[in-house]
C-alpha cells in the first residue's frame, strides 16, 4: 500500500498540518505501508490558464504549463499512491488555494467533451482516473470549534468523491488548533484527551494500510472535541445571547492544560 499526503498548509512542513499528518503515517508506515508526503508550500503549481487549449481541436492536448512547473512531478507520485490523504487548514472557511489550484490542473487532464455517467449516478465528463479516482482521506486543520467552519471542505470532497467516482475512506477534522497549541509538546504532555486524539490518528493510519479505511470509532476518537463542553454546537442554536455572551467570556480565559 502506498500512500501520498499533499499538504496544502502555507506554513508547510513547519505546521499543525504537516503534525497531523506525520501521527497519520507514522501508524501508516508501522503497518508496513510506503509513505511520502507532498508539501504545497514548496512547489511551484502554477494556475490553470482557462486557456482551453487541453481541449482544442478534438483532441486532449497536454497542458501548455507542461514542463514549466512543479504540477507534472505531483500528478505522478499521485497516480503511484493506492490512497491519497488531501490535508488542508481551513482558510476563511475554506480549503486552502494551495490545494484548489492543484486541483483545478485536473481540467487539463480530463476530456470535458466525454459526458460519463458515475458510479454515483451524476452525469459527469471523462476524468483521468488514475489521477483523479483514488481512495481518499479529506483531513482538516482549524482553529476555530464550531462545526460551520470545516463544513464547506467536508461538503466540497464528498462531492469531489462522487464526480470522481473517489472512494472517500475517511474524514478527519482537527478543530481547536491554537488551543491545542499546533502540537506543541508541552500542551500535549499536559492533556490527555489531546494524547487520545493523537493516538487515534496513528491508529487510523494503521488501519488505512491494514484496510484501506479509517473506521467509524476511530475516526470519532480523532474528531473528538477539546471542550469538556456537552452540546457545544448546540450552543449556537440559543437564543440567549446573554448566556452565551458569559460561556465567551469564560472561553477566552481557557489553555488546554485547564480543562
Ligand atoms: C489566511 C488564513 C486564514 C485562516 N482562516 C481560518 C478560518 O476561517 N477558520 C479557522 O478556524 N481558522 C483559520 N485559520 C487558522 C488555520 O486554519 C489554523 O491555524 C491551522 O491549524 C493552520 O494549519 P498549519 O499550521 O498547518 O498552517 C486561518 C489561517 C490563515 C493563515
Amino acid at each position: 500500500m502506498k500512500i501520498l499526503a499533499i499538504n496544502a498548509s502555507l506554513r508547510g512542513s513547519r505546521g499543525y498540518t504537516h503534525f497531523l499528518i506525520e501521527r497519520l503515517l507514522d501508524g501508516a508506515r508501522a503497518a508496513g505501508a510506503e509513505c511520502e508526503t507532498v508539501t504545497l508550500a514548496d512547489l511551484n503549481i502554477r494556475r490553470c490558464l482557462s486557456c482551453d487549449r487541453c481541449h482544442a481541436g478534438g483532441n486532449l492536448n497536454p497542458c501548455v504549463l507542461a514542463g514549466k512547473d512543479d504540477t507534472e512531478g505531483v500528478f505522478a507520485r499521485m497516480a503511484a499512491a493506492d490512497l491519497i490523504i488531501y490535508a488542508t487548514p481551513i482558510y476563511v472557511f475554506n480549503l486552502s488555494s494551495l490545494l484548489k489550484t492543484l486541483l483545478e490542473r485536473f481540467f487539463g487532464t480530463s476530456d470535458v467533451r466525454d459526458l460519463r455517467l458515475t458510479k454515483s449516478g451524476l452525469m459527469f465528463h471523462h476524468v483521468d482516473a488514475a489521477l483523479c479516482s483514488k481512495p481518499f482521506v479529506t483531513l482538516i486543520t482549524c482553529d476555530n470549534m464550531e462545526d460551520d467552519t470545516p463544513r464547506s471542505v467536508l461538503t466540497y470532497f464528498r462531492v469531489f468523491s462522487r464526480f470522481m467516482d473517489a472512494p472517500l475512506v475517511g474524514e478527519l477534522v482537527r478543530d481547536g488548533g491554537s488551543l491545542a497549541g499546533h502540537g506543541d509538546p508541552a500542551v500535549t504532555a499536559k492533556n490527555s484527551r489531546l494524547q487520545q486524539v493523537y493516538a487515534a490518528y496513528s491508529q487510523a493510519g494503521r488501519e488505512l494500510a491494514q484496510k484501506g479505511r479509517i473506521s467509524r470509532a476511530t475516526q470519532n476518537r480523532a474528531n473528538q472535541s477539546l471542550l469538556p463542553v456537552p452540546f457545544f454546537n448546540l450552543l449556537k442554536r440559543l437564543p440567549f445571547r446573554g448566556l452565551k455572551e458569559r460561556f465567551l467570556a469564560e472561553a477566552k480565559k481557557w489553555k488546554l492544560a485547564d480543562l
